[in-house]
C-alpha cells in the first residue's frame, strides 16, 4: 500500500510545477487551464498536437515537456473525445490510464477535470462522481505488491506512482466527498489484493484469521470458530479438508450492522472459499503452476474486502461474512479418496478427488449461515473450477442462481463496475451426475462440465426459498487480463461487483 499515491481536490487552475494533466476533447478543446497554458506558452499544446497529429480523440495521449512560459516539467494531454458522454465506468478506466503514465517518479501531478467543446466553445465539468471514479481508477492502477522485493533495481525505481495526485475540479468539495465514498470500495479491493498475493507461509488460517479481525476497527463485528466448535457443529465437509495441514481450520463471521445493533432487517450474506493454499491433498496437483494455489482464498478475500468496503463506507445494510479457512495438504492425518464425511447437514459425501475440496467447505459454511441467520439472500464466491477458465476465459466469472432477480441484479452490477458474470446453467440432469454409489453424493461428477457439478453440489446444501448465487471466480481472482486499473497478480475481483449489488438493491 506504500506505493500508493495521496489524493486531494482543489479548484481548476494553471499548476505552478510538477505535472499537469489536461483533457482534451475531439478537436482539440482545451479547458479554460489548457486554455491558459496555450497562450502562456506560444500555443505550444496546439503545435505539439499537430506535429503528433493527436487530435484528442478518447483513450489517445500526447506528452509534452518543459514547455516554454510555464513553470511545469510536463503536459500529459489525455485525449477524452466528448466528455459529457463518458459513463462512471469509463472515468475509473481513464483514471487508471492516467496514473499509468505517471510512473516516473513524480512529486506531484495535477489534473485538470475539465475541458472545451471545439465547436460549441462550451466548458464542460464532469460531475462529482465521475471525478471521484477518476482517482479511485488511478489508486487501483498504482497498487503494486512489492513487499518482498528487497533489492529494487534503478529500472525499476520509476515504476512508482505519482506521491501526490491533485485533482482540480470546479466542484472539488463534492469531489472529496464522493471519493471518500468510493475509496472505502477502493481500498477493500486493495486489501482483497493484498490477501491473494500473499504467499501460504504468510498467510496460513491464523493470519488471515488476525487480519479479518482487523476489521473490528472499522465496527466489523469478528467472531472466530475453531477446529473443536466446528467439530461441535458437525462440519465435518469442511474439517475433513483442513485434516492434513498443521494449521488449524477456521470460520470467521464478519457481522456489519449498518442499520443498527437493534435492526431486525435480513442480513444479506456472503460466503467465501478460504483455501489458503491448495496443494490437491492426496489427489496432489501437478507440480507446474502449483505456486498460483497460494491464491485459492480468492473467494474469502473477496468477502473480506467486501465486508471493509460495506464497513468503511457505513453502507446502510446488514451483511455478514462467512470465510472458510483451510489448507489442503497431504499428510498421513489427511482425507483420503473413498473417504465418506458427513456434513452438517447431516448429507453425506463420498470423497472420490481430494483436489475438489472448495465445495466441501463451502457446503458446510452454506448449511452454517442459513442455520445460524435468516439470509435475504446468499451469494457464494470460490476459486472452485479449472473447469470455469475453459468456460469462459479470465473475463467473465462463472454464475450460478436459484434466483432469476438476483442473477439479473449481479449481471448489472458486473456490467457498472467491469467485474463481469455470465450466468451458467443448473438442471436435474447435472444434478443426476454427481450422485454416489456408496453415499448421499460425490464430490466430482465426470470430466466435462465441472463448473456445473460442483455447483450442483453446492445447490444441495442451499434451501430452495432462499435467493442463491454461487460466482465460480477460479478464473478473475488472478491471473486475470491486465487492464487500466489492474497491473498485478491478483485483481481483487468481486469487492467492486458485490458493493454495486449491494448499493443498487439493498441500501
Ligand atoms: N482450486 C482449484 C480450482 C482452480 C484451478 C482455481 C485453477 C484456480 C485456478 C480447485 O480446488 C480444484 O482443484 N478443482 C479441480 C476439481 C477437479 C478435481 C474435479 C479442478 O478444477 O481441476
Ligand atoms: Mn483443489
Ligand atoms: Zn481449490
Amino acid at each position: 500500500m506504500s506505493n500508493l499515491p495521496k489524493f486531494s481536490f482543489q479548484k481548476p487552475s494553471v499548476p505552478s510545477k510538477g505535472v499537469a494533466v489536461l483533457l482534451v476533447g475531439e478537436g482539440l478543446g482545451f479547458g479554460p487551464v489548457g486554455q491558459a497554458i496555450e497562450v502562456a506558452s506560444g500555443e505550444a499544446l496546439s503545435k505539439a498536437a499537430k506535429a503528433a497529429k493527436f487530435t484528442g480523440k478518447a483513450k489517445t495521449f500526447l506528452d509534452i515537456y518543459a514547455p516554454d512560459g510555464v513553470a511545469l516539467d510536463r503536459i500529459l494531454l489525455a485525449g477524452v473525445g466528448d466528455l459529457a458522454a463518458m459513463k462512471p465506468q469509463e472515468w475509473h478506466m481513464l483514471g487508471g490510464a492516467v496514473a499509468a503514465k505517471l510512473t516516473d517518479s513524480i512529486a506531484t501531478a495535477t489534473v485538470v477535470l475539465e475541458q472545451t467543446d471545439a465547436e460549441s466553445a462550451d466548458a464542460a465539468t464532469p460531475d462529482a462522481d465521475a471525478a471521484a471514479q477518476f482517482a479511485a481508477g488511478a489508486k487501483l492502477s498504482s497498487y503494486r505488491f512489492d513487499r518482498y522485493k528487497t533489492k529494487k533495481k534503478d529500472d525499476d525505481k520509476p515504476k512508482k506512482a505519482p506521491q501526490k495526485l491533485v485533482i482540480a475540479i470546479e466542484g472539488h468539495t463534492a469531489a472529496k466527498k464522493a471519493f471518500a465514498t468510493l475509496d472505502a470500495v477502493t481500498d477493500g479491493t486493495i486489501l482483497a489484493r493484498d490477501l491473494v498475493n500473499e504467499p501460504a507461509n504468510i498467510l496460513d488460517t491464523a493470519d488471515f484469521t488476525r487480519r479479518a479481525e482487523a476489521l473490528a476497527e472499522l465496527g466489523v463485528d469478528v467472531k472466530v470458530l475453531g477446529e473443536k466448535e466446528m467439530k461441535k457443529l458437525k462440519m465435518n465437509a469442511l474439517l475433513g479438508v483442513g485434516q492434513g495441514s498443521s494449521s488449524e481450520s477456521r470460520l470467521v463471521v464478519m457481522r456489519w450492522n449498518g442499520l443498527g445493533k437493534t435492526s431486525k432487517k435480513k442480513p444479506v450474506v456472503f460466503v467465501g472459499k478460504g483455501v489458503v493454499f491448495d496443494s490437491g491433498g492426496i489427489s496432489l496437483k501437478p507440480g507446474a503452476g502449483m505456486e498460483d494455489m497460494k491464491g485459492d482464498m480468492g473467494g474469502a478475500a473477496c468477502v473480506t474486502g467486501l465486508m471493509h468496503a460495506l464497513a468503511a463506507r457505513k453502507a446502510r445494510v446488514n451483511a455478514i461474512g462467512v470465510i472458510g479457512l483451510v489448507e489442503n495438504m497431504p499428510d498421513g492425518n489427511a482425507q483420503r479418496p473413498g473417504d465418506i464425511v458427513t456434513s452438517m447437514s447431516g448429507q453425506t459425501i463420498e470423497i472420490v478427488n481430494t483436489d475438489a475440496e472448495g465445495r466441501l467447505v463451502l457446503a458446510d459454511a452454506l448449511t452454517y449461515v442459513q442455520d445460524k441467520f435468516k439470509p435475504a439472500l446468499i451469494v457464494d464466491l470460490a476459486t472452485l473450477t479449472g473447469a470455469i477458465i475453459v468456460a469462459l476465459g479470465h473475463h467473465y466469472a462463472g454464475m450460478y442462481a436459484n434466483d432469476d432477480g438476483l442473477a439479473a441484479e449481479l449481471t448489472a452490477a458486473g456490467e457498472a463496475t467491469g467485474e463481469k458474470v455470465w450466468r451458467m446453467p443448473l438442471g436435474k440432469e447435472y444434478d443426476k451426475q454427481i450422485d454416489s454409489r456408496f453415499a448421499d453424493m460425490k464430490n466430482v461428477g465426470p470430466r466435462w462440465g465441472g463448473s456445473i457439478t460442483a455447483a450442483q453440489l453446492l445447490k444441495r446444501f442451499v434451501s430452495d426459498d432462499i435467493p442463491w448465487a454461487h460466482l465460480d471466480i477460479a478464473g478473475t481472482a488472478f491471473s486475470s487480463p491486465q487492464t487500466d486499473v489492474n497491473r498485478g497478480w491478483a485483481s481483487g475481483f468481486g469487492v467492486q461487483l458485490l458493493n454495486q449489488l449491494v448499493a443498487d438493491n439493498y441500501e
